[in-house]
């Protein structure tokens, strides 16, 4: 029986598991995906290569990483009937709801019943990173009353997606910022979406339902859902020059007032991932123009700084993450999903880490019930 003291509400600060996947310093604005920073990582690298070296433990070698990415297009098509079931799924639903549904429906027609086969785990890896754009665009597609479209085995995964989703290519420095998106929201230590896939993954279910349960987690408001909210702050703010009187005028409703996409239970500095996420933008808005809700952002952060700053309070990366998809073209309720293709990588490195050594997790819980109650016949009860 647990002692009432170890108890840990939300088990914060407990250690859940052992891994080697990702490191974070949120003192210092370190996070390294296997000792690799991850702002180097989003300039120079790309989410096929990251995804290799998540999973892998270590970069690939040329060879390595030309058959992994041609691995990775022929398995980016789901099955006709997938698209059927997507075209039945209600329009107005969430897009979180059609992935989650899919990806548990995609390991009915690619099935890996037993984990414990390597070449069939390494199968669905692939198939679960290369079809998640296929499904997410698939279902932004259909309730859009438009056809689904094959995928494009000469575009890379980021070039892929975005011709997906709008049917055409993106620029350059569009495709450069969607990737070192994917790149930045791949991995981060033991989230509550990791953790999910971890303990069903710790059951031996397979890896279609593990990452539809992690998935259903990343789907909470809580967890994957700031980016849609911090944007919406910044169109209800409408322009940099209204920060200042909206946040006051917030802090007088309520002087405990949070704005949305600042703040982490870790970071106590400017994530890192913020810092190389506006670097990158910045060369995509310069092909246009700075969107006005990315000025908004700009004086908000400013704004916050004098504020929050000394309590350690400053902007995560999805104080831009929504501004950079919504100048994309993307819709609101797609920002999650693009987490989940994202952070599939970071689920599926976990789960082998954890298929290794494999115990399930049964944690222990505190009995705050009653014993030794009497069954009342239903008659006899008032
Ligand atoms: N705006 C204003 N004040 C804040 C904010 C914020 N966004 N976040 C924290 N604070 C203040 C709190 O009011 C509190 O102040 P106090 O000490 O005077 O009472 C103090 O900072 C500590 O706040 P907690 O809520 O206890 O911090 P916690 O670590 O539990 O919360 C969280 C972290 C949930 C991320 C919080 O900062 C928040 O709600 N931020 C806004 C939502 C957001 O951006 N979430 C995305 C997180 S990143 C990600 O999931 C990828």
């Amino acid at each position: 029986m647990s002692n009432e003291s170890e108890y840990k509400p939300g088990l914060e600060d407990v250690p859940a598991a052992k891994s080697a996947v990702s490191f974070l310093d949120g003192k210092k604005a370190v996070l390294e995906y296997r000792g690799i920073p991850v702002e180097v990582l989003a300039r120079e690298s790309s989410f096929e290569e990251v995804s290799w070296l998540l999973i892998k433990g270590s970069l690939p070698t040329q060879k390595e990483l030309a058959n992994f990415d041609r691995d990775l297009r022929q398995r980016r098509s789901i099955h006709f009937r997938l698209k059927d079931i997507i075209r039945c799924m209600p329009g107005d639903g969430h897009p979180m709801d059609a992935l989650h549904a899919s990806v548990a429906a995609l390991g009915m027609f690619y099935p890996c019943h037993t984990v414990t086969d390597p070449v069939k785990n390494w199968d669905a890896t692939m198939r679960l990173i290369a079809a998640l754009p296929t499904v997410v665009a698939a279902f932004a597609r259909t309730r859009r009353g438009e056809e689904i479209l094959e995928p494009r085995a000469d575009l890379d995964h980021a070039g892929n997606f975005y011709y997906l989703l709008f049917g055409k290519e993106p620029s350059p420095a569009i495709r450069k910022v969607l990737d070192a998106c994917l790149i930045l929201h791949a991995e981060h230590t033991m989230n509550a979406s990791t953790f999910t896939a971890r303990v069903t993954g710790s059951t031996l279910a397979n890896p279609y339902q593990t990452m539809a349960s992690a998935i259903g987690s990343l789907s909470g408001p809580l967890h994957g859902g700031a980016n849609e909210e911090a944007l919406r702050q910044f169109d209800e703010i409408g322009g940099p020059e209204k920060v200042k009187p909206w946040l006051d005028a917030k802090l007088a409703a309520n002087p405990k007032y949070k704005v949305m996409g600042i703040g982490h239970r870790v970071y106590k500095v400017k994530d890192a991932r913020a810092t190389v996420l506006q670097e990158i933008a910045e060369h995509m808005f310069a092909e246009s123009s700075r969107p006005k809700s990315y000025e908004t952002a700009l004086e908000l952060e400013k704004l916050c700084a004098t504020i929050y700053g000394p309590k350690g309070i400053y902007p995560n990366v999805d104080f831009f993450s929504g501004v950079v998809y919504s100048a994309i073209g993307i819709p609101t309720d797609v920002f999650t999903p693009i987490f989940a293709i994202a952070r599939v990588a970071g689920w599926l490195a976990h789960w082998n880490e954890q298929l290794v050594g494999n115990r399930i997790f049964r944690p222990e819980q505190i009995f705050t019930g009653k014993n030794d109650q009497k069954y009342i016949p239903l008659e006899q009860r008032p």
